[in-house]
């Protein structure tokens, strides 16, 4: 085993920004747009290689902490006046600050809506210049959205953000902001050019070495994000983690093996992030389109993986937690000859915790009798007969593991939302 991981910020954020990019209306290709938007500012101040690096970084996934706090009905309010504004600032900045290779970043992120007229009483020598780069960057791709073709709107853009300067915007950024924007290849890219070619072509980001005992720290982040997202789904991913890691051990599976598929568990429904929040909340019975939203989830969870190198290993037993030995599954419709041991394990420890977690509308069963629903999957030729025996012959010892990973998360999250309106920035 190696000890440096090398992590491609390129594929982090190109990921992370395409996955949340897929989500409804007001974030659709949002990241994409205002990093193109921020990178042509930037060209047009005079910033050093680390600043427009950091800024094109945090452009691509600024609005991450909208996520958690959707359940406050707040996604539906990102409007720039809205008193809520700060809260998903707030929230991206509690949120990445846990990973300290992401310090910088989290920083941008708190501020990127302290405009002028809203921050008045906060000290502004605390607010990183590529937080106010980014506020001028975000209103043009907000703005930039509903147009067919783009230069036709571009006038009226370049109007309403001027309207602005000195009000909510720092004037020498408008007028860098007003340069930018005199040439047509700023709106047809901030329409047009994937992220990608930014990358390739005019910025390439780095590339994190880290500890492997750190990869932790970064799926960590990863699950705060999926968990964190509203109460109901707040330890869900915790509590997987735990029972197919437990599963691997009694299994007799190796160390490494082990931690892989705890990272696997981690991250298997990452692709949830697309999913609304009042949907993943829904007491009641879904509807059938609203099953078939939450079907995508694990593709998403697929392609998020495959772009990034470092989690090639476990994307397949990640996304494949929703598929059955009897082919019925999805959205791949693998089968008993194709699934690994490690899928297998995950899609058992998703059904159990799924079953035995508490929810905010509804008591989790027992360990027993969530055995007895399994069982009954195994018949139908759904569930790996021999992982759901073992989880039974180890139910005490599983499922304790799975109490206390769940409890730990759940204090996690009462002290994330303690902190996320303590403050307003
Ligand atoms: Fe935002
Ligand atoms: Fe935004
Ligand atoms: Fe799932």
């Amino acid at each position: 085993m190696t000890d440096l991981l090398t992590i491609s910020l390129e594929e982090l954020v190109s990921s992370l920004s395409s996955l949340m990019d897929h989500t409804i209306a007001p974030l659709r290709d949002h990241h994409r747009r205002t990093a193109i938007a921020a990178f042509h500012i930037a060209d047009q101040l005079d910033l050093t290689w680390q600043q427009r690096h950091d800024l094109i970084f945090a452009s691509a996934i600024h609005d991450i902490g909208a996520f958690s706090v959707m359940e406050q009905q707040v996604l539906h309010d990102l409007s720039f006046e809205s008193q809520y504004i700060n809260l998903h600032a707030r929230a991206a900045y509690l949120l990445l600050k846990e990973f300290s290779y992401f310090d910088t970043i989290a920083e941008i992120l708190r501020y990127h809506h302290a405009y002028l007229n809203n921050s008045t009483e906060l000290d502004r020598t605390l607010i990183p210049y590529e937080s106010l780069i980014m506020q001028v960057a975000d209103h043009a791709a907000v703005l930039s959205v509903d147009s067919l073709n783009i230069l036709d709107a571009s006038a009226a853009i370049i109007n309403e953000v001027n309207q602005q300067s000195g009000i909510m915007f720092v004037p020498e950024i408008v007028e860098a902001f007003n340069r930018a924007a005199e040439k047509e290849n700023f709106w047809l890219d901030i329409k047009n050019l994937p992220l990608s070619s930014l990358f390739k072509d005019r910025l390439k980001l780095d590339n994190l070495h880290i500890k492997s005992s750190e990869l932790m720290g970064l799926v960590n982040l990863f699950r705060r994000i999926i968990d964190f997202r509203s109460e109901v789904t707040s330890t869900h991913t915790a509590g997987v983690a735990a029972v197919s890691a437990e599963l691997a051990r009694f299994h007799g599976r190796e160390e490494e093996t082990i931690r892989k598929i705890k990272i696997a568990g981690y991250l298997h429904d990452i692709g949830k992030l697309i999913v609304p929040s009042e949907i993943l909340e829904k007491p009641s019975k879904l509807t059938p389109q609203e099953f078939n939203i939450i079907r995508t989830h694990t593709y998403f969870t697929y392609e998020f993986l495959n772009g990034m190198t470092i989690f090639k290993d476990i994307r397949d037993w990640a996304s494949q937690h929703h598929e059955r030995l009897n082919g019925r599954g999805y959205p791949f419709h693998e089968n008993d000859n194709t699934l690994p041991f490690e899928s297998r394990a995950i899609a058992v420890a998703d059904v159990f915790t799924a079953l035995t977690e508490d929810r905010p509308y509804r008591k989790g069963v027992t360990g027993k009798d969530a055995m007895l629903v399994m069982d009954v999957d195994v018949q139908k030729g759904e569930l790996d007969g021999v992982l759901v025996a073992l989880l039974g012959a180890h139910l005490d010892q599983i499922n304790q593991a799975r109490v206390i990973a769940q409890d730990a998360s759940q204090k996690e999250y009462q002290v994330f939302v303690m902190e996320l309106t303590k403050d307003q920035f």
